[in-house]
């Protein structure tokens, strides 16, 4: 007999059970991004792009957990996959015909693909690009942008939350750790540079060209501001990585949506490596390493230049692979296409009703994704995205206003969307930012 009390037939409230979890889980919670105040809403079901919260509350789901839901909740495709799968078991210490499926599927998307390995998440595919790319050199430094999110690896997390007081000189930025007591020698092997700053980028890479193994970027990254990166910077750093010895690793965990074969089609180039991670595991825990075969082959134990063991006891676990195929299957060009056209409509709405109502707000982002910043103008790099005390009391005056009127955002007011999404759900979120955008009006 389970000696789990069943609680479906009268649920408690999201107000009690946050009173349970603040005694047994720091803070109340298991990931700091869901707090809200006075308490977390606790999540009951979610379907399609709608998400019903314990207390009986429907919101449209914005925030598509972070990311990772392309169909929105219970995707009936997913939950056949995945309903298959467990009932012929859940993971096995043998390989699996879903995860060479699913691997052929993933290569096929984008011709920079030559192989690839899953690992369990975004943050675990960054590390897995880092130590590849240090293998594969045999130097130790990495390079990143100021600010930009690559999930919790020591090296990968460095100057991801600077701010005016740390955050040093432009021309050389500090190397700020987020968690305290990180290793000196962990942020010594970093390199800070602004984002699509080409002269000062260069400069600085240039101070530590033989050491670098690799620079780390996201072609928009959420934190940064999420603008698209600029052709020439672009440019700049694949062009000093190939003349350095250097790779390039792109961090496409949030951005493959952006195009069949991820944002970096759209530019025309290839990594040399790419991370990805959230919708490509169909909603549950993925990341995955793809690129150059002779790279990934330092992974290969019967090569001859195998240089990088690398396991793990849920890599490619056979519910993630069904479960990312299905997802990924249903999402072919044209769906992409067809959400990228509906985020627009969105961005250009929100932006038109920012200016109707004088809101000091602006709108950045690109493909499926949209960021609501409370700044005249698009900011356009992490410093300029940096938010005064009176900006962050607007932008939580406008998620409050958000939240209440029925719409879960990810907290820095983005939206990623999601295929069920019509334009009925498109045009209430821009009424809801016109009517947030009026609130906030009267605000310092
Ligand atoms: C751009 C980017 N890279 C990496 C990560 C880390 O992914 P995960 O949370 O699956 O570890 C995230 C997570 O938000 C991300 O946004």
């Amino acid at each position: 007999m389970s000696s789990i009390p069943n609680e479906i037939n009268s649920p408690p409230t999201s107000a009690e059970l946050f009173e349970r979890a603040r005694r047994v889980l720091p803070g109340g919670v298991s990931r700091n991004t869901v707090l809200r105040q006075p308490h977390p809403a606790y999540a009951a079901r979610g379907e399609g792009c709608r998400l019903t919260d314990l207390d009986g509350v429907t919101r449209i789901d914005f925030s598509n957990n972070m990311a990772s839901l392309i169909h929105g909740h219970a995707h009936p495709p997913i939950v056949e996959a995945v309903t298959r799968q467990l009932e012929l078991g859940t993971a096995y210490m043998m390989a699996t015909q879903a995860e060479v499926e699913y691997a052929e599927h993933i290569c096929s998307r984008s011709p920079g693909f030559e192989k690839i390995r899953f690992m369990n998440s975004g943050t675990e595919a960054i590390m897995v690009s880092i130590k590849a790319a240090r293998a594969f050199t045999g130097r130790p430094r990495i390079a990143k942008v100021e600010g930009a999110y690559h999930g919790g690896y020591d090296y990968a997390e460095v100057s991801q939350t600077p701010n005016p007081d740390t955050w040093g000189s432009i021309d050389h930025p500090n190397n700020v750790p987020v968690v305290h007591g990180t290793p000196a020698s962990a942020l010594d092997d970093v390199v800070i540079i602004p984002f699509n700053d080409v002269d000062r980028a260069m400069a600085i890479l240039d101070e530590h060209a033989k050491d670098i193994a690799g620079i780390l970027l996201d072609l928009m990254p959420h934190r940064v501001g999420l603008n698209p990166v600029e052709r020439p910077f672009l440019d700049a750093l694949r062009e000093w990585a190939d003349r350095h010895g250097a790779l390039l690793l792109l961090d496409e965990v949030i951005t493959f949506r952006s195009s069949y074969g991820g944002l970096q089609e759209r530019y025309g180039i290839h990594a040399d490596l790419t991370a990805m991670g959230k919708m490509i595991g169909g909603g549950f825990p993925v990341g995955a390493v793809a690129g150059r075969a002779d790279v990934m082959d330092l992974m290969n134990p019967s090569g001859d230049n195998y240089l990088f063991p690398h396991s793990g006891t849920f890599s490619a676990n056979p519910v993630s692979m069904a479960a990312g195929h299905a997802a990924m299957a249903d999402f072919d060009v044209e769906a992409v296409e067809r959400l990228n056209a509906l985020t627009e409509r969105a961005r250009v709405g929100i932006t038109e009703a920012a200016g109707r109502t004088g809101a000091r707000a602006c709108v950045t982002g690109g493909g499926s994704i949209l960021r609501v910043h409370m700044k005249a103008s698009p900011p356009r790099n992490f410093r300029e995205a940096f938010l005064s005390p009176e900006e962050n009391a607007r932008l939580r005056a406008m998620l409050d206003h958000l939240f209440d009127a029925g719409f879960v955002m990810i907290n820095t007011c983005t939206a990623m969307m999601s295929t069920p999404m019509t334009e009925v759900e498109i045009d209430a979120l821009i009424d809801g930012c016109e009517s947030g955008f009026r609130r906030i009006a009267s605000m310092p």
